[in-house]
């Protein structure tokens, strides 16, 4: 069977695929993107796929693949790059990469939290550049989690998981929002409230939702103009999720305090991109996951996967739709 894998992945699952002996890998041999062409041919009579959340994989893709395709496998939780409607229509199975990236993804948000409301971004420059003259009472002052109101949006995986690493800062109050009411919600005193009461009542806002035609768009002028003028906004979902001008016109306007984001539209953010010039606003480049045990581990398990999807046999992480 053959397979075609998108992009160099972690040794972890390399090893896996070699020594299960079943299939011919071919590989894009590269630590950047594959382009729309050569994607296209490489997947041609392919038997599985092994891509990345950079991947779309949409009826272009599966029609060059033709109909050996038996399986998609995403080195990610994510799968708003996949065409869940052709590939279902199509009977390919779908593997992805939940639970494994939870603690590192949960961990970099605090990071970033922490990172934006202190400003240590701006902290570090003004050391280096001359800018740091005495102990000021006022200079540099961010916001605290001690005492705060800390809203999460969709308290999924990685949203119960950064929850649970807020609450010890001394949060008092944690509120989310999503489409259910969630039993885990408990263990963090969580209370569901509609986004509105969330927006308007939170000191810092946590986005951990998944990308859907609902959440697409979702942080826009409306979102910014209810919240609070001293709160904190950060977002480590997917970059479609905030409306990049509207977030611009609030921390430009002092509407919001600061923004601190892990994902953007597009990515890689242009250099000359309006949100890079504002000291509000922390960027990073997508690491929410980026620790070298949980991307070796994210690589076995799309390894697994893959091999699940071409031999019939169980996958360790399917995705149900
Ligand atoms: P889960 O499926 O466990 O959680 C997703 C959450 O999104 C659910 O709680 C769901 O709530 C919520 N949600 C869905 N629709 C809405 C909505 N309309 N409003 C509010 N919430 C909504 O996924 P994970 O926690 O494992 O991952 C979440 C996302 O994080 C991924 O889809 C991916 O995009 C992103 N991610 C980013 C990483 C990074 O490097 N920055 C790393 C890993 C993931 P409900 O159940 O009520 O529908
Ligand atoms: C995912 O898995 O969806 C992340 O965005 C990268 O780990």
């Amino acid at each position: 069977m053959k397979v075609f894998l998108t992009r160099r992945i972690p040794p972890e699952g390399m090893k896996i695929l070699s020594a299960a002996g079943v299939c011919e890998v071919s590989l894009w041999d590269s630590d950047e993107p594959v382009q729309r062409a050569d994607l296209l041919k490489g997947v041609q009579g392919a038997h599985g796929l092994l891509c990345l959340l950079s991947d779309k994989i949409d009826a272009e893709v599966l029609d060059a693949a033709g109909p050996n395709l038996k399986v998609i496998s995403t080195l990610s939780v994510g799968y708003d790059h996949l065409a869940l409607d052709e590939i279902k229509k199509r009977g390919i199975r779908v593997g992805y990469t939940p639970d494994v990236l939870t603690d590192a993804t949960a961990e970099l948000t605090v990071a970033l939290l922490l990172a934006t409301a202190r400003r240590l971004p701006e902290g570090v420059e003004e050391v280096k550049n001359g800018g740091w003259s005495s102990w000021k009472p006022l200079w540099l002052c961010g916001y605290g989690l001690s005492g705060s109101t800390v809203g999460v949006i969709g308290l999924g995986r990685i949203g119960m998981a950064i929850a649970r690493r807020l609450m010890p800062f001394g949060v008092k109050r944690l509120l989310y929002s999503g489409r259910t009411a969630k039993a885990h919600a408990a263990e963090v005193n969580g209370e569901f409230v509609p986004l509105d009461t969330l927006v308007s009542e939170s000191d810092f806002i946590v986005v951990s939702c998944s990308l859907t035609p609902e959440t697409q768009g979702m942080c826009d002028k409306a979102f910014f103009s209810k919240m609070k003028n001293t709160a904190v906004f950060v977002n480590s979902s997917r970059g479609t999720v905030v409306n990049q001008e509207d977030l611009y016109e609030a921390l430009s306007s002092g509407q919001i305090a600061a923004a601190g984001l892990d994902v953007t539209t597009p990515e890689p953010l242009p250099t000359n991109h309006p949100l890079l010039t504002l000291k509000n606003c922390v960027v990073l480049p997508h690491i929410g996951s980026a620790t070298y045990s949980t991307r070796g581990i994210m690589g076995a398990l799309s390894a697994q996967n893959l091999l699940g999807g071409l031999q019939g046999t169980d996958m360790p992480s399917e995705l149900t739709f």
